[in-house]
């Protein structure tokens, strides 16, 4: 056993500590850096990004069991919050760009009330062109991966009629579990008023046990506590899937993420294009790796970076025995796309995406020296 540097980010500073402890007593936080990138008046904070994403698709008012597109190639929280608004998930394929397969899209859109685009590790899907061609389609997109990433200029999110974002733990940038709503159709704003007035607000004892457990987590991912404890021990019993109450954000969260990350995005994202740009520089577009176009791009977010390889659990296992954590995100897609109703075969490209991704970490968090080593470790594997 040995240190082990873990592939998500859980970053929690002694700065986001005193501003988690300001938090629970001053009454205000100010959003308008937020509000000004995002270029929007108003946000409705969630405890996840699957509570705002359930109240924007209730607030579409669509009849029960209204079917709407959802990506083969996800998180389990996206159509978990399709099914928990009252209707069905209908999955539509994902390109080896984790963008939207366009011509599955348009096989399965006369079947769709409505549509979620994911923009996987912050790589954009054309969400304009998608809304010209069907125009009279809701479009929600679910931002989780991708704050602060544009298309064409725009920031993701702007587009559909309403965005969802996810403040959430290893998300970015990485604060603790949170999310929000933004409404781009006015239409919309009534209904998603009443849909979040009618939410639970979150309790004194839930802030506190969550600036708790953020700083738990941190230390958990340390990595001399991740290759002796978290990893071995922790990460080796399976995960429950726990339905998860819903209700507003903590102010804890809202206050480090509004006051010590969104103030200093531009640094966050330079950190990682460059973490990005020096892992990736060592293997000189070895053959054996797809990397995707745009990973590390002017205006992606550099979230992380995913590729597509033969045997993606070699590299893992490699991987960690030098002393760093590659991942197989969404690994799982297709068996939780199976109990939400996913027929196999109907999303080939998912399919192959499950069994081919490798994401390798670039966090704003990594030291130069853990840069360093994931480059050469990538590279030992490789040459
Ligand atoms: C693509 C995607 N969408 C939505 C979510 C949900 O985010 P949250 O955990 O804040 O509910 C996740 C979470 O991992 C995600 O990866």
């Amino acid at each position: 056993m040995k240190p082990i540097i873990p592939r998500l980010n859980y970053q929690w500073t002694w700065s986001d500590f005193i501003q988690s402890v300001i938090a629970l007593f001053s009454s205000t936080i100010t959003e308008k850096v937020l509000l000004n990138l995002l270029n929007t008046d108003k946000l409705f904070y969630t405890n996840h990004a699957r509570t705002a994403l359930r109240i924007a698709l209730s607030s579409l008012g669509l009849p029960k069991g209204s079917r709407v597109g959802v990506f083969i190639y996800n998180c389990h929280t996206v159509p978990g919050a399709v099914i928990k608004a009252g209707y069905e998930p209908v999955f539509i394929d994902v390109t080896d760009d984790f963008t939207i397969d366009t011509v599955d899209l348009a096989a399965k859109v006369s079947k769709l009330d409505a549509l979620i685009v994911t923009h996987l590790f912050g790589l954009p899907t054309d969400v304009q062109s998608i809304k010209t061609r069907y125009p009279k389609l809701p479009i929600i997109e679910d931002c989780a991966h991708a704050f602060y990433t544009f298309y064409q200029g725009k920031i993701l999110g702007s587009v559909g009629d309403m965005a969802t974002y996810s403040t959430g733990k290893a998300k970015f940038p990485s604060v603790a579990s949170g999310g929000y709503l933004m409404v781009n159709n006015k239409y919309y704003e009534q209904a998603v008023q009443l849909a979040y007035q009618a939410l639970p607000k979150a309790s004194f004892l839930s802030e506190l046990k969550s600036v708790c457990m953020s700083l738990v987590m941190a230390l958990l991912h340390k990595p001399w506590l991740y290759g002796f404890f978290t990893l071995p021990i922790l990460k080796a019993k399976t995960p429950v899937d726990r339905d998860e109450q819903e209700s507003t954000m903590l102010r804890t969260t809202k206050r480090v993420y509004l006051c010590n990350k969104i103030s200093h995005i531009d640094y966050l994202v330079s950190k990682q294009k460059t973490n990005a740009s020096i892992i990736l520089s060592g293997i000189n577009n070895h053959n054996s790796l797809t990397i995707s176009k745009n990973v590390v791009s002017s205006q992606t977010n550099s979230f992380m970076i995913p590729c597509r390889v033969g045997n993606p659990q070699a590299y893992v296992n490699f991987a960690v025995s030098k002393g760093v954590e590659f991942g197989r995100h969404f690994s799982n897609a297709i068996m939780w796309a199976t109990k939400f109703g996913y027929t196999l075969g109907s999303c080939p490209n998912g399919e192959k995406l499950v069994r081919e991704v490798l994401v390798i970490p670039c966090s704003y968090n990594l030291s130069k020296d853990q840069v360093q080593k994931i480059e050469h470790v990538l590279r030992d594997y490789l040459l």
